[in-house]
C-alpha cells in the first residue's frame, strides 16, 4: 500500500490548513508509542504485529487443525470487536459462492452471538443439524449477553451430541486471562483457551487470537496476514516522517475535513468482497471517535451497487460528506465482455474489455462526479485483495484511528456509551442487581 491520495481534498481544505496539522499528527502518533496519551492502558495493539512470534502462530494453527479435523461447521460466537474483524477478512477472501461448490476442504464458518434474533439462532441450529460441529467462543469481558446466550445454546447442543469429554475438544474459548464468566466456564470444563491481552480493546483485537484462530480454521494464511500488518507497523511508526507515513497523512486529511464541517466519512469500495471490511472499519472509528459530542460519523457503501441507492444523496444531499475509497488495482480473475453478432443491447463498444476496466472507469467517473458535487475524496490503493494487503489495511486503519482520536481530543480506546442500552435491557429483563431500575423503566414504556 502506498500513501493515501489526498489530492482531492484540497478543493475543500486549503493546503496550508492541512500542513498545519502535520505536527499534531506526528505528536499524536508519538503518543501511541510513548503511552502518554489518553487510554494508555489499551495500547497493546500498537506493537502487536512485531511481537507476534512464529511459535505463537504455530500454536494457533495447531488449535485450528484440531477443530478442522473434528467439524464440518465451526460456529464462531462473538459480537463487535469479537466478531467483525474475522467476518471482514473472511468475506474479503472467500469465494462468495463457496456454498455451491460440491467439494470443500475447509470447514464452513458460521457466526452467532452478534445478534439476539431468535429466528437467526433457530435457523442456524437447524442448518447444522446434520453436520459435525465445533465452536470458538470469543468475549473479552466474558460477560456480554449476546454471545453468552448463543454459547449456552451451542454448548448444550455440542454436549448433547458428543458428550462432555468430546465436547471439551470441540470448544475453544478466547477471553480475558483471569476475569469473566466465560473464563470460569472454560476452566471448569477444561476447554482450550486463548487470551485476549488486557491492553488490547475489542475493536483493535483482530490480529490477536480473536481473529487469527477462526481465520486459521477457515484456511486463511495467517502468516501472510500478520506479515502484512508487520509491514504497516513499520511504515507507520513514530520514526517515519509525516510525508512517508500513510496513517499520519490519512488522519491529518480526515481531521482537516472534519474541522471544515465534513462530519460524515463514507468508506467506499468497488469490490463487494470488502462490504464487511467497511463494517469492521465503521465499528473501529465509530466507537473510537464518537464521544463527548464529537467525532466523524462512519458510513460504508459498495459501489457501483450503492450508486443506485445512495448515489443521489452523495451527489446532491447535505454537503457534510467525504469519501475514503479503498481502490483495488487488480482483480484475481479475468473475464471479458464478448462481441455479440446482434448488438441489440448496444454493448459492443465494450467488446474485448475486461469487466474490471468498466469498474475502474465507474470508480474514476464517480470520484470526479462526487468531487464536483462537493464531496472530498481520499483514495487508498491496494494491489489486490489478499491476506498481505488485508493485514496492511487492518493495521493502517487502526493506527490512523488512534492518531485521529488523539487529534480529536478524545480517548479513542474506551466506549462508555455502549453501556446505556445494556442497563435498560437488564432492568427490563429483571436481571438480579437491577431491581431498583426495573419499575422506573417499565413506567417510562407505558
Ligand atoms: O470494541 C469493543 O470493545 C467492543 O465492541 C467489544 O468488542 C464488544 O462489545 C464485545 O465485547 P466482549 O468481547 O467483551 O464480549
Amino acid at each position: 500500500m502506498t500513501n493515501p491520495d489526498i489530492s482531492k481534498i484540497f478543493g475543500f481544505v486549503p493546503q496550508a490548513e492541512f500542513e498545519a496539522l502535520r505536527s499534531d499528527a506526528e505528536y499524536s502518533n508519538a503518543l501511541l508509542h510513548t503511552g502518554e496519551g489518553k487510554g494508555n492502558d489499551f495500547l497493546g495493539w500498537v506493537n502487536l504485529p512485531s511481537s507476534t512470534t512464529p511459535e505463537f502462530l504455530t500454536e494457533i494453527k495447531a488449535a485450528a487443525a484440531t477443530l478442522r479435523a473434528k467439524a464440518e461447521v465451526v460456529i464462531v460466537i462473538g459480537i463487535g470487536g469479537s466478531y467483525l474483524g474475522t467476518k471482514a477478512v473472511l468475506e474479503a477472501l472467500q469465494n462468495p459462492f463457496a456454498s455451491l461448490q460440491s467439494e470443500r476442504k475447509d470447514p464452513v464458518i458460521l457466526f452467532a452471538g452478534h445478534t439476539i434474533s431468535e429466528d437467526y439462532m433457530a435457523e442456524l441450529m437447524d442448518a447444522v443439524k446434520d453436520r459435525t460441529i465445533a465452536t470458538i467462543v470469543i468475549s473479552k469481558s466474558g460477560t456480554t449477553t449476546e454471545p453468552a446466550i448463543a454459547f449456552r445454546i451451542v454448548k448444550q447442543e455440542i454436549e448433547r451430541r458428543y458428550g462432555a469429554k468430546d465436547a471439551a475438544e470441540r470448544i475453544v474459548a478466547i477471553t480475558d486471562a483471569a476475569r469473566g464468566a466465560l473464563k470460569v466456564v472454560a476452566d471448569e470444563a477444561g476447554y482450550k483457551t486463548f487470551v485476549i491481552p488486557d491492553d488490547v480493546g475489542g475493536r483493535f483485537s483482530v490480529l490477536t487470537p480473536v481473529g487469527l484462530l477462526p481465520l486459521a480454521v477457515a484456511g486463511v494464511d495467517i502468516d501472510a496476514l500478520v506479515a502484512g500488518s508487520q509491514r504497516m507497523e513499520a511504515a507507520t511508526s513514530a520514526k517515519v516522517a509525516f510525508d512517508k507515513n500513510p496513517a499520519a497523512i490519512y488522519a491529518a486529511a480526515r481531521t482537516a475535513l472534519y474541522r471544515k464541517g465534513f462530519k460524515v466519512e463514507i468508506l467506499a469500495a468497488y469490490e463487494p468482497a470488502l462490504q464487511y471490511f467497511a463494517e469492521w472499519w465503521k465499528q473501529l472509528y465509530g466507537e473510537s471517535e464518537g464521544k463527548e459530542g464529537k467525532g466523524i460519523f462512519p458510513a460504508g457503501v459498495i459501489f457501483s451497487t450503492d450508486l443506485h441507492s445512495m448515489g443521489q444523496y452523495i451527489q446532491e444531499g447535505e454537503r457534510i460528506l467525504f469519501e475514503t475509497v479503498i481502490s483495488v488495482a487488480a482483480p484475481h480473475r479475468e473475464m471479458r465482455i464478448e462481441r455479440a453478432a446482434n448488438d441489440g443491447d448496444g454493448l459492443n463498444f465494450l467488446a474485448g474489455k475486461r469487466i474490471s476496466e468498466v469498474n475502474r472507469m465507474a470508480e474514476l467517473g464517480t470520484m470526479l462526479a462526487h468531487v464536483d458535487g462537493g464531496v472530498p475524496n481520499i483514495r487508498v490503493e491496494i494491489s489486490r485483495i489478499d491476506e498481505g494487503t488485508l493485514g496492511e489495511l487492518l493495521y493502517f486503519f487502526e493506527k490512523a484511528c488512534g492518531i485521529s482520536g488523539y487529534m480529536l481530543g478524545v480517548n479513542p480506546f474506551d466506549q462508555p456509551g455502549v453501556e446505556a442500552y445494556k442497563k435498560n435491557m437488564f432492568a427490563l429483563l429483571e436481571k438480579p442487581g437491577y431491581e431498583s431500575a426495573t419499575a422506573e423503566i417499565k413506567k417510562r414504556l407505558q
